[in-house]
C-alpha cells in the first residue's frame, strides 16, 4: 500500500508524526485497542485550538481507523496552494462542503507555516493585486518584498512562512483581515477576493470572520464507525 504521505501535496510538508505514536503509546499502556488514531487526531487538533487561543468544541469520537491509504485519492482530492477559485469549489463540494464553508475553513491557515515551494508562485506571478487600487498594491508590496527576502525565484524551497503574519502563532481570525489587505500568504487564500466574479466569497471573508464554528463540520469528512475500519495498534500502519 502506498502511503498518502508520499503523495503529491503531502511529500516534505506533513510532520509531527512522532508526537502522535506517542500519545498512542500512552494511551494504549492504559487501555489497549480502545482508542483509535484518529480519536487521537481529533482531540489533539481540539485541544491544540484552544491552547492556541481560539475556540472549543466537542470532538465527536468513537472514529474507526482506516483500512486503506489512499494515495491517488490524496493526489487528486486536496487541493494546491495555487488552485483557482473553481478548482477550490468543486474540491470542497466532492467532500459535501459549500463555498460557505471554503471560506470558513480557509480561516485555518490563522496557524501554520507553508514552505517557500508553496507561495513561490504568489508572489512572483501576481498582476491582480492591481484591480484594489493604489493603496492595496502598496500594502501587498512591502509584503511581498518580506516573503521574496524568504523565498528567491529559485531555491530555499524549504523555508517557512507564517500563513498568517499578524498573529502566527495565534488561533484568531486576523486571517481574513490578512486576505482583505493582500497579504493572504498562499494563492488560495487571495482567490477568495482576487477571483471572486460574483462577491460572494468576499462578501462571507467579511462575514464568517469571527465564525470559527465550521471547524467541527471539517472533521467530521468521511468519519468510519461502527464495524468500518479498526483500531490500529500503531497509527503508522494498517492492522488488518
Ligand atoms: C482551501 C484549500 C486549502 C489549500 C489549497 C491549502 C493548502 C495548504 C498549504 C500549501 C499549506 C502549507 C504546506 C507546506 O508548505 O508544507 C497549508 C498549511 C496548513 N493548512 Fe491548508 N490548505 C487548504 C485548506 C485548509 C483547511 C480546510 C484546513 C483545516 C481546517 C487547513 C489547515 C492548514 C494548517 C493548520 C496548515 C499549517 C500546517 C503547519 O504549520 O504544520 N488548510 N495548507
Amino acid at each position: 500500500m502506498t502511503s498518502e504521505k508520499l503523495a503529491g501535496p503531502n511529500l516534505n510538508s506533513l510532520c509531527g508524526f512522532e508526537v502522535i505514536d506517542k500519545i498512542k503509546y500512552l494511551v494504549k499502556e492504559e487501555c489497549p485497542i480502545t482508542v483509535s488514531c484518529v480519536d487521537i487526531l481529533a482531540m489533539a487538533a481540539r485541544d491544540v485550538v484552544e491552547l492556541r487561543g481560539g475556540p472549543r468544541w466537542d470532538a465527536l469520537l468513537g472514529r474507526k481507523d482506516a483500512l486503506e491509504s489512499s494515495f491517488s485519492g490524496a493526489n487528486i482530492l486536496i487541493p494546491a496552494p495555487n488552485s483557482s477559485l473553481e478548482v477550490l469549489i468543486d474540491n470542497f463540494k466532492q467532500q459535501g462542503l459549500d463555498i460557505e464553508d471554503l471560506v470558513t475553513l480557509s480561516g485555518s491557515h490563522t496557524i501554520g507555516r507553508a514552505r517557500c515551494l508553496s507561495f513561490r508562485q504568489r508572489i512572483y506571478n501576481a498582476k491582480e493585486e492591481y484591480h484594489y487600487g493604489y493603496d492595496h498594491y502598496k500594502r501587498y508590496t512591502s509584503f511581498r518584498r518580506i516573503l521574496r527576502s524568504i523565498c528567491p525565484v529559485e531555491g530555499r524551497d524549504t523555508k517557512f512562512a507564517p500563513l498568517d503574519f499578524q498573529t502566527p502563532k495565534r488561533f484568531h481570525n486576523h486571517y481574513f483581515i490578512n486576505i482583505l489587505e493582500g497579504k493572504g500568504l498562499l494563492g488560495s487564500d487571495n482567490v477568495l477576493i482576487s477571483h471572486d466574479l460574483d462577491g460572494k466569497t468576499t462578501e462571507q471573508v467579511w462575514a464568517y470572520a469571527s465564525n470559527e464554528k465550521l471547524l467541527i463540520k471539517m472533521g467530521n469528512i468521511n468519519v468510519l464507525t461502527g464495524n468500518e475500519g479498526e483500531i490500529r495498534r500503531n497509527c503508522r500502519f494498517v492492522d488488518a
